[in-house]
């Protein structure tokens, strides 16, 4: 039970329901052979399908005069609901592997936002993988091995590990909390509805480039929270800066969290229970546009500048599109979200995530 299949028509990692933990990578290639990229694809695709098994990489575990095939940190543990999700960059598609013809129209690096501050070590990568699962231990040797796969093929450009509550500290699986104490993903499509998932989250065979069918584009941002300033701020502040109760999650003026968002009801004066400005009035629109969020919270130690945490929400969400989806509320929310108080956009990169891989297939063989 505690094993995601790694093969399928759609990847996992997606609609799956969020792991506790997530090791994210972004990867530059080192070769100009497309040949060898393909290699890399093939190897890193029986490596997860392994260690999403829970299996060490391998068969020389046991020679004392060779180095291990695996390095070891999860022999003995539970696969965790492991699941390896990867895409690739549109510098992928730069004309160095001959594929420039097959990059989906308008798939680019996100445009710049307002109040952006984005730095270069935390942006882009020509592939992305991200590795999800119950267990920190077990994520991170998932992406050790990978990237000892592809040593010689491909770099670490940039990593980041994430957080949310642990089923053991939650086992009744409620709404996570994010780092600013509020229920987070409430407003999710529903991913058990598959025609809600076909609308927004998985790309159509006549979306753009057939290699994509069944895939997904992913957007990340590294979002620092400027949790002291947050801390400062009053209860009724941070519920009128979300357009939630911190409490029950529900909308205001409603008590339960999945109580129905009215962004029209108003109180006795007239004026709306949910300020425009708030991030959920801003996020929802007309409600005809959503994300799927599967966003962690992160922690990194200091800001050695200012003394203050390094903390904040490695957000990450699926769509079918990034432009008409995620770049359409990036927009509002980066003009006029009253959360822009309290965050700054720090990182940014965007993936477009193969379909699934079938047994005896590999990552990208829709694309090679
Ligand atoms: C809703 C937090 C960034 C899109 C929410 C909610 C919270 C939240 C607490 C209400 C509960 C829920 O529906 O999940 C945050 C924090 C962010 C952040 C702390 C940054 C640190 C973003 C970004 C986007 C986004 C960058 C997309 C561009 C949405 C959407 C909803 C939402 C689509 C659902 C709105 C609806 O009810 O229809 N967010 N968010 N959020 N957020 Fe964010």
């Amino acid at each position: 039970k505690d094993v995601v299949p790694f093969y399928g028509k759609h990847q996992a990692g997606i609609v799956t329901p969020a792991q506790d933990f997530i090791c994210f990578a972004a990867f530059d290639l080192m070769t100009r052979d497309k040949e060898q990229v393909r290699n890399l694809f093939k190897a890193w695709t029986e490596a997860s399908a392994t260690m999403t098994s829970g299996v060490l990489l391998g068969t020389d575990n046991e020679n004392l005069n060779l180095p291990p095939s695996d390095t070891g940190e999860a022999a003995g543990l539970s696969p965790s609901r492991t699941t390896i999700t990867f895409g690739v960059g549109p510098s992928f598609f730069d004309g160095r592997y001959g594929l420039a013809g097959l990059k989906p129209a308008g798939f680019r690096e996100l445009p710049r936002f307002q109040g952006d501050a984005l730095e270069e070590q935390w942006c882009g990568g020509d592939i992305g993988v991200q590795v999800c699962a119950n267990d920190l231990q077990v994520a991170f040797h998932a992406l050790r091995n990978l990237a000892r796969i592809a040593r010689g093929t491909a770099v670490l450009r940039w990593t980041q590990e994430g957080f949310q509550r642990t089923a053991q500290a939650d086992p009744a699986g409620s709404t996570p909390r994010n780092l600013l104490g509020f229920k987070d993903g409430t407003g999710n499509p529903d991913t058990s509805k598959a025609d809600e998932m076909n609308r927004l989250v998985w790309t159509q065979a006549n979306d753009g480039p057939a290699w994509m069918g069944d895939g997904s584009y992913m957007a990340v941002r590294r979002i620092r929270m400027r949790v002291e300033v947050w801390d400062r701020s009053t209860l009724g502040d941070q519920e009128n800066t979300f357009g939630r109760h911190r409490s029950s999650g529900a909308p205001l003026g409603k008590t339960k969290e999945f109580d129905k968002l009215d962004l029209a009801a108003t109180n006795p004066e007239g004026k709306p229970l949910t300020p425009p400005t708030s991030h959920v009035a801003l996020a929802h629109g007309d409600g005809s546009i959503n994300i799927l969020r599967r966003s962690y919270s992160y922690s990194s130690g200091l800001d050695k500048q200012t003394g203050q945490l390094d903390a904040g929400l490695l957000f990450i969400s699926y769509q079918r599109d990034l432009f008409k989806q995620f770049v359409h509320i990036q927009e509002k929310l980066a003009r006029n979200d009253k959360l822009n108080e309290y965050i700054v956009h720090k990182g940014s990169a965007v993936f477009a995530c193969f379909p699934g891989v079938s047994q005896g297939g590999y990552i990208g063989d829709t694309l090679f």
